[in-house]
């Protein structure tokens, strides 16, 4: 499913303007969800399986902030791995994971979302946060995430999405339309960055469209849970 048309930068580009703004990135992203984003990846925890000796997986996982929130007082996770094809992303999530002395659980490695370097059914969880909007085949890390997933095995993706309240809808069309871009161009010099972030937003497939293609895939007991009105929601499946 390729939705890259008209888009400002092409998603099969994408990760190297995340590479251009990665010293900026988490700060950014707290001031423009003014601090939403850590609730809603903190929200994650909750979905996590009730098992030991877990070992998850977290695709597009930037600068590590769910594998850090997921791992962090959780002894149930044994191992964590995240991915994501911008390296200097990746360099900064790496410096978080040791100063939070998670090193010796949490493993980040260079790696496209779409072709996963792990074997079948490694992973009791696999993740995915504000990242399955920004790859270039919906349908490909679907499966990718199924091959790698147990039996059994959930997957968790948190996206962003729309209200439905119509005045809710109305604040938040204007807010990534106008706000988004001339803050995140204030700070980060990068415009279509921010522009880029508003047009992923509107195009990608949110709520039960996205519970369908779920299905399609193959996944089962699908359950969305939105947040904040529905700005974002969670998506928990199971393989
Ligand atoms: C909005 S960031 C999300 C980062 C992190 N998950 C978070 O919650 O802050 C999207 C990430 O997707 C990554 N990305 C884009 N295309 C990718 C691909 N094909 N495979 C892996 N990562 C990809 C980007 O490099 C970027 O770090």
């Amino acid at each position: 499913m390729k939705i890259d048309q008209n888009l400002v930068i092409p998603k099969s580009d994408s990760w190297k303007m995340f590479n251009a703004i990665s010293g900026r990135y988490d700060f950014l992203n707290s001031l423009l969800s003014l601090g939403q984003d850590l609730r809603w990846r903190r929200a994650l925890k909750r979905f996590l399986p009730d098992s030991e000796g877990q070992t998850i997986l977290d695709l597009a996982t930037g600068t590590a902030g769910v594998l850090i929130v997921l791992a962090k007082n959780n002894p149930m996770i044994k191992r964590g791995y995240g991915v994501d094809l911008a390296v200097k992303m990746l360099e900064i999530g790496r410096k978080k994971i040791k100063l939070q002395h998670l090193d010796d659980r949490l493993v980040l490695k260079k790696a496209d979302a779409q072709a996963l370097p792990f074997p079948d059914e490694a992973f009791d969880c696999v993740t995915i946060s504000f990242g399955i909007r920004n790859i270039p085949d919906l349908r490909l890390v679907l499966l990718e995430m199924y091959r790698v997933a147990k039996k059994g095995g959930r997957i968790i993706i948190l996206e962003f999405s729309k209200p439905e309240n119509p005045l809710l809808k109305a604040g938040h069309w204007l807010y990534l339309q106008m706000v988004v871009p001339l803050v995140g161009f204030l700070f980060s010099g990068n415009f279509k960055a921010y522009t880029y972030l508003n047009q992923t937003i509107q195009a990608f497939p949110y709520g039960d469209r996205f519970c369908k293609i779920l299905k399609q895939m193959g996944f089962v007991n699908i359950e969305p849970h939105p947040l904040m009105g529905g700005a974002a929601t969670i998506y928990v499946a199971q393989k």
